[in-house]
């Protein structure tokens, strides 16, 4: 790679779609892309509840989990930006706590449907234009939930290992078209998501810090910088002969 291309900004000239972009990681992703040179749509139900400050960003707001709605904001995506270079498939929830047998069909249909089925479904309108233009990263937000089982929330656990073999997939199909997928498995970070996670934890907060922090190598939550770093690897040319691949980034949680 030509060393003055990393000056000019890793996603230089690239256009990124990333999902959740309102959220904790999802704005450090939006921020970090955006940094460092992509034009970068923001695909939230929720606007960022604070203005980016740049014009290299831009919100749509949707649910991604309605086919046509997707269909219509990458279309227009297209049409303002430029055809898609990366997808960071972010949007996830967690879910209520709950053993399978007490969780509802309504629940089950929520975690899977945006975790999975959103995931699925930008997959699917993004990658016509990828295939186009014969270059294209996705990046598709598991978790270390999605590598181990545990007995908080089986539902998320199941979304997230589903969303891991889906890439794995992906990147078998959409390797000939010069297409990369790989997922990401953050660990515990710094976030409202894992803040809501430790409260309404059967354990109770201090418990569930102490069971998923305190034996890490590196005993501490991750700053949401510390994944776009990792997204940020993912989707720009650095990674190219990378795919079909797990970055976990998780200060050594599942390493024992
Ligand atoms: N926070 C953690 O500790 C942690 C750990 C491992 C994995 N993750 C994963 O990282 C990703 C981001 O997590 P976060 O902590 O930033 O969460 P967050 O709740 O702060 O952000 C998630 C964003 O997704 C959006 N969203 C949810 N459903 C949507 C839908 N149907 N359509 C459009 N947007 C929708 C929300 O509005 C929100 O802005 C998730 O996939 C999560 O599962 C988080």
């Amino acid at each position: 790679m030509n060393a003055d291309r990393q000056h000019t900004g890793r996603v230089a000239g690239k256009v990124a779609v990333v999902t959740g972009g309102s959220g904790d990681l999802g704005a450090a992703v939006v921020r970090m892309l955006s940094a460092h040179g992509a034009k970068v749509a923001n695909f939230d139900r929720t606007p960022p509840a604070v203005a980016w400050g740049t014009g290299s960003v831009a919100d749509w707001t949707l649910d991604i989990t309605d086919a046509a709605q997707v269909e219509t904001a990458v279309r227009e995506v297209a049409e303002r930006f430029g055809a898609p270079d990366v997808l960071v498939n972010n949007a996830g929830v967690l879910g209520r706590p709950a053993p399978s047998h007490e969780s509802t069909e309504e629940e089950f249909d929520a975690v899977i449907g945006v975790n999975l089925k959103g995931t699925w479904l930008l997959t699917k309108y993004v990658v016509p234009h990828m295939i186009r233009q014969g270059r294209g990263s996705i990046v598709n937000f598991s978790s270390i939930h999605g590598l181990t089982g545990g007995g908080n929330v089986p539902l998320y656990h199941a979304s997230k290992g589903a969303v891991r073999l889906l890439s794995k997939s992906d990147a078998v199909v959409y390797g000939p078209y010069g297409i990369r997928v790989n997922s990401i498995h953050p660990g515990s970070m710094r976030t409202r998501m894992s803040r809501a996670s430790a409260e309404r934890s059967p354990l109770g907060p201090e418990e569930y810090y102490r069971q998923l922090v305190s034996g890490n190598p590196i005993a501490r939550q991750g700053e949401p910088d510390e994944i776009a770093y990792g997204v940020l690897y993912l989707a720009s040319d650095e990674s190219s002969f990378t795919t079909g691949t797990e970055l976990v980034v998780d200060g050594g949680y599942t390493a024992h």
